[in-house]
């Protein structure tokens, strides 16, 4: 079967890594890719946001599967695009997206269903936002941008300067652009969070093994979030009585609610929680596998990934048995200086090899590209995700860290905090 992956991250490195390893995948392919990726599958250039494009490249190509790493292609219709042409495609329709691309739709969207979730506000104007704010919360605030801000949108705001300034850079200033139109208020959750992914052919799911991502660029949570500087999944990250209250408060009302309202959501679907004192509570739903939660938790699947997916296409996930080890793992983000503010790229990046000879592990790649020496130069600024599988987190971790210590690249910087 030929396979096609879109986007170019370490989350699609880790999906093309192991759509690779399946016994059915006789030609991959990804567009557009990253320089790794072009190593041991076919790249194709393409601007990922348009669905026709892809619907095109997908039928010129004859995929037997198409799978969509990234939001914006979703958010944008590239499963009515594949569906219009009768094209195999994971990922959910753009109204079932917009549990992800509207924060206000998927909150309105928990409050119909009651599900446990921070009390809301929805604003569209400085004064509104002053009102509500004066009315119904307390610092600390949560100001979160209504549309896709590439995880960079929410702000938590400890006073009334730090809340005047969130509102007038989304607002008035516009820097998330249109996705800032509206905004939420969010009453401030306290706890630890952790995500819970599924794969639902929008009756049925099973879910995938809970990791826990770290969005802070600096150790113990501090400095500006980030798109996830790295995470980790180990058996009994969340205990089976918890899990089995989130499976009953959040996903099984999620699928039924979607299914009811006419949307059903078919794909890969991200629960961002915050595990309370109260108990679980729904921060934010994505559309699509976590990054970096994707890299923790694929070298956790003992299992044909190809499979997984038609049973998702296919409409059979309730009668497919899904293997995950009981093995732990550690994904430790290597980022490029200033990131997640400015950064430069072409630097020279050395230790790949010895980093993916330590035993457990893997160096998935997310921006990089290759000079024509064949060397490897940064390109991104979240540049590897350094991944390591082990018999226990200790473990996992030891040899994540191990093999981080032997890479290097100018302005190179990494938590040290992962999974402690
Ligand atoms: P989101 O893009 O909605 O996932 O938010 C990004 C991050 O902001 C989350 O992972 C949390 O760390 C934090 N956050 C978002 N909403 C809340 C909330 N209501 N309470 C506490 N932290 C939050
Ligand atoms: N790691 C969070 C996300 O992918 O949005």
């Amino acid at each position: 079967m030929r396979i096609l992956v879109i986007g170019s991250g370490g989350r699609e490195h880790a999906l093309a890594w192991k759509l690779a390893s399946s016994p059915h995948t006789t030609e991959l392919f990804c567009a557009p890719g990253n320089a790794r990726i072009g190593e041991f599958a076919t790249r194709l250039p393409a601007n990922v946001n348009d669905p026709i494009v892809l619907a095109s490249l997908a039928e010129s190509i004859g995929a037997h599967l198409t799978v969509i790493g990234p939001e914006a292609p979703l958010v944008a219709g590239v499963a009515e695009a594949f569906r219009a042409r009768g094209l195999r495609l994971v990922g959910p329709s753009s109204a079932a997206a917009r549990l992800e691309g509207s924060k206000i739709f998927a909150k309105e969207f928990t409050t119909r269903h009651s599900m446990p979730t921070a009390r809301f506000v929805a604003c569209d104007s400085p004064e509104n936002a002053r009102e509500a704010l004066r009315k119904e919360f307390q610092f600390p605030v949560v100001v979160k941008a209504d549309g896709l801000a590439a995880g960079k949108g929410v702000r938590i705001a400890n006073d009334q300067a730090e809340f005047d300034a969130a509102i007038n850079e989304m607002l008035v200033e516009r820097v998330f652009g249109e996705a800032g139109s509206r905004l939420l208020l969010e009453e401030c959750l306290v706890g630890r969070e952790a995500s819970v992914m599924i794969f639902t052919d929008g009756r049925d799911y099973k879910t995938i093994v809970p990791a826990q991502d770290y969005k802070r660029v600096y150790d113990d949570d501090q400095g500006p979030n980030t798109g996830g500087m790295g995470s980790f999944s180990t058996p009994g990250l969340i205990d089976d009585a918890t899990l089995a209250r989130i499976k009953r408060e959040m996903i099984e009302p999620t699928l039924e609610g979607m299914d009811s309202e006419g949307n059903p959501f078919a794909g890969v679907l991200y629960f961002g929680l915050m595990l309370t004192s109260e108990g679980p509570k729904l921060i934010e739903y994505n559309a699509r596998l976590g990054d970096p939660e994707t890299q923790a938790v694929l070298v956790r699947l003992d299992d044909d990934l190809v499979e997984i997916f038609d049973a998702v296409i296919d409409g059979h996930i309730a009668s497919t048995t899904i293997d995950w080890s009981n093995d732990s793992s550690v994904c430790l983000v290597a980022a490029s200086g200033g990131y997640p503010g400015e950064f430069e790229k072409g630097k020279l990046i050395t230790g790949l090899e010895a980093a993916s000879s330590v035993e457990g592990v893997v160096v998935f790649h997310a921006g990089t590209q290759r000079d024509e020496q064949g060397n490897y130069l940064t390109a991104g600024g979240r540049v590897l995700g350094v991944t390591a599988r082990a018999n226990t987190l200790g473990n996992a971790r030891a040899r994540a860290y191990e093999a981080m210590s032997k890479i290097s690249f100018d302005g190179m910087h990494y938590r040290s905090d992962i999974a402690v």
